[in-house]
């Protein structure tokens, strides 16, 4: 099944648990990034927990394989359900990653990031192929180092599926209208088509958190998640 996160991409604490409580029973993952977490730091993961929130802490950790890992640990203590890095990285700072999962037993999902979506073409440091040739390497990656799943379009989940068939695929520039304004996202898709197309996880910024009715916005989502999971059943 499918599963909705709501990005509380706010700078404060109490505009994130203001949201929060507007789509709490319904919603079953945030996703806390870099500003609210530099802000606010680990004890925000705690606040929502406690609001019966799964947690995504995204925070794209890119370090030397000992400090990436004592991350991790501070990730799974504060109680983190899903916490990405780059795999840019490389194997062994991925490893190091997932063997702080292991050790402490924790269920904490470990994702990794390919290609910054804001890179253009050329602008990759040393790269001289193509940027989607860099996020293939990389995907295929993830899945040789175990990592649990990668972030990437909805455009690209089918064909990065049919290379990485055992990841789990994160799906952030959800818009309700492929068509409408799309804010910064330039590579959107409908939540329907999101999961069609082997979405596991789908994140929604602004189309929630700056909605007039966020819960009603949830359930819609909600509604076209299910929708689309009946019809890939049969
Ligand atoms: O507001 P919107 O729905 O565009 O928010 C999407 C969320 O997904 C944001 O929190 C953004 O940081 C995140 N994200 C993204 N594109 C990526 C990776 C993450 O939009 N490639």
């Amino acid at each position: 099944m499918a599963e909705l996160v709501v990005a509380l991409d706010f700078d404060n604490l109490n505009d994130a648990v203001t949201l929060a409580e507007k789509i709490q029973g319904v919603a079953p993952w945030v996703k806390v990034g870099l500003e609210l977490f530099v802000s606010e730091g680990p004890s925000i993961v705690q606040k929502f927990k406690s609001m019966g929130f799964k947690v995504f802490l995204d925070l794209k950790l890119y370090d030397i394989p000992n400090t990436v890992q004592g991350a991790t640990y501070s990730a799974i203590h504060s109680g983190a359900d899903l916490l990405t890095l780059h795999l840019s990285g490389g194997k062994r700072m991925c490893e190091a990653a997932l063997a702080a999962v292991k050790k402490q037993n924790a269920q904490t999902l470990i994702f990794g990031v390919s290609v910054l979506t804001s890179f253009d073409e050329g602008e990759l440091p040393g790269h001289t192929g193509t940027l989607s040739n860099m996020v293939e390497l990389l995907v295929k990656g993830a899945q040789e180092w175990g990592m649990h799943g990668v972030v990437c379009s909805g455009q690209e989940v089918s064909h990065m599926k049919q290379l990485a068939p055992q990841l789990k695929f994160l799906t952030p520039g959800i818009r309700f209208e492929e068509s409408s304004v799309s804010d910064d996202q330039r590579r959107v898709m409908t939540p329907y088509n999101a999961v069609m197309a082997g979405s596991d996880f789908l994140v929604v910024g602004r189309p929630i958190t700056q909605a007039h009715d966020p819960k009603a916005v949830c359930q819609t989502i909600l509604v076209e998640i299910e929708k689309a999971q009946q019809e890939l059943k049969g």
